[in-house]
């Protein structure tokens, strides 16, 4: 109980650290919170400060949810890794530093996944490439990706642990997305590099 304890709130203070609204506010003296899409998360960053202060929010996200792994793995069973990530997830979009809002956790997930099996990951971010090749829409290349996690952790015969990760973060990333969702289906998701014409 006291491991779990720990990797659980361990994860969820590693993703709940606000690195896109810091990002915002030290780099371009904004609340990220009020543009764009309303997320944290990198993809808003690009779309509002661009590409440098983007990728630094995709690493250090993406550095979140393999320090998560890393601290689950030190506490000794494949669990522990399962819970401080899966908790890393909802922290980095139920962030207690941000009111229990935040990003939709795809960065934090792709790190996740590296840490846990890098070649399934690799597989599956290039499941996001091709995403957006075809679309260049962040948001359905994400999903299509959480859709596809599970399914590329199956067929490469993961460890049970990894493989139930993949598939309960995949349908908690999907549920991050229900407002680009409805977007999608009524056709007004903005592209990649398209400008912000709604409300967050
Ligand atoms: O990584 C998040 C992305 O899938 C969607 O972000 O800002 O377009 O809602 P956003």
């Amino acid at each position: 109980p006291l491991l779990a304890l720990l990797a659980g709130v361990g994860g969820y203070f590693l993703g709940s650290i606000p690195t896109g609204y810091w990002v915002g506010r030290w780099w371009g003296g904004i609340d990220i919170r009020t543009q764009g899409s309303g997320s944290t998360g990198a993809t808003n960053v690009l779309r509002t400060l661009g590409k440098g202060p983007a990728l630094l929010v995709l690493l250090v996200d993406a550095f979140k949810g393999a320090a998560a792994v890393g601290l689950g793995g030190a506490l000794g069973s494949p669990w522990w890794v399962v819970l401080a990530a899966f908790l890393a997830i909802i922290g980095h979009s139920r962030s207690c530093w941000l009111g229990f809002k935040g990003g939709k956790s795809v960065a934090t997930s792709l790190g996740i996944l590296l840490a846990m099996a890098w070649p399934v990951a690799l597989a599956i971010f290039g499941v996001w490439l091709l995403g957006i090749a075809l679309t260049r829409i962040v948001s359905f290349s994400s999903i299509l990706a959480a859709v596809a996690a599970p399914v590329l952790m199956w067929s490469t015969d993961q460890p049970l642990p990894y493989l139930l990760f993949a598939l309960a973060g995949g349908v908690y990333v999907v549920a991050t997305h229900r407002r680009n969702i409805e977007r999608l289906l009524a056709g007004s998701e903005p592209r990649i590099g398209q400008k912000w014409v709604q409300s967050p």
